[in-house]
């Protein structure tokens, strides 16, 4: 049975690893996505795999680090059948730095894409969401915002924030019969972890080491999780963050 038939989801970041996969899955399973990045090649790659797969997808270009682009993308996404049944905040980006090495401009880009976006896309989302009996949120929050690894305090503290920032939403909301919840990923090979590991001269061989299962994750591991919390399966899973990391609790 297809889970999101019918369902419209909207997936930001979806021209990336984990969004990629979240947006193939959730298309697998019937719904409508909304194939959304600030790379639009990369975007329109995507749908176009989806499409050619048998699934729908549309891509809506957008700089999330806008308020303006965030309102939107919302407005674009509703405009398509008259409705958002899941928001998948999974667009993030990851400044390396210790307090004294990282720039103003580091700092303030982290919050701006990794949670002000979140604040602004959940403010457009939720109105129609509510009108239309509730919905399922699932923000990317991150192992580090638990167990922060080092030199890294500008995305981590993102992070947290975004994990305090679902919790705070499921609150709110939940009588509104609107889901929220984030899933905490360990490392997931991504071209984020690609750039990171370039940057630190290790191997994905190494950091398969650091892991107790034996190896980091993939992508559609995430996108498998993610597709259970928007779905109905996890109607009375709210307000919770949901680490997926192979057993590894700090990198
Ligand atoms: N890969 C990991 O090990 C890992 C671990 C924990 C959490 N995460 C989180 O998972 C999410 C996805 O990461 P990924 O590894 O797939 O990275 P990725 O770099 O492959 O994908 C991120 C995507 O976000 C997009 N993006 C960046 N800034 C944007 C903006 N201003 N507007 C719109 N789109 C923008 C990028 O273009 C890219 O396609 C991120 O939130 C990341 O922090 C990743």
């Amino acid at each position: 049975m297809k889970r999101f038939e019918g369902k419209v989801a909207i997936v930001t970041g979806a021209g990336g690893g984990i969004g990629s996969a979240i947006a193939r899955r959730l298309s697998s399973e019937g719904a409508l996505v909304i194939v959304t990045d600030v790379n639009a090649d990369a975007a329109n790659q995507v749908v176009n795999g989806i499409k050619a797969d048998g699934g729908a997808a549309t891509m809506i270009a957008a700089d999330i680090a806008r308020k303006d682009a965030c309102f939107n993308l919302v407005e674009q996404a509703f405009g398509l059948q008259d409705r958002v049944d899941i928001l998948v905040n999974n667009a993030g980006i990851n400044r390396r730095g210790n307090l004294l090495s990282l720039s103003d401009e580091d700092w303030d880009i982290s919050f701006t894409v990794n949670l002000d976006s979140m604040f602004h896309l959940c403010r457009a989302v939720l109105p129609h969401m509510i009108a239309g009996g509730g919905g399922a949120i699932v923000n990317t929050a991150s192992q580090w915002g638990l167990y922060p690894a080092p030199n890294h305090i500008a995305y981590n503290t993102t992070k947290a924030a975004v994990a305090a920032f679902t919790q705070n939403l499921a609150r709110d909301y939940a009588p509104d019969k609107v889901r929220v919840n984030a899933v905490c990923p360990g490392e997931i090979h991504t071209p984020m972890l690609e750039a990171g590991i370039r940057r630190s001269g290790r191997t994905i061989a190494d950091l398969d080491k650091l892991v107790p299962f034996g190896r980091i994750g993939k992508p559609e591991e995430v996108a498998a999780l993610v597709a259970f919390l928007a779905s109905d399966e996890a109607a009375f899973i709210c307000g919770s963050l949901v680490e997926i990391t192979g057993a590894q609790a700090v990198a």
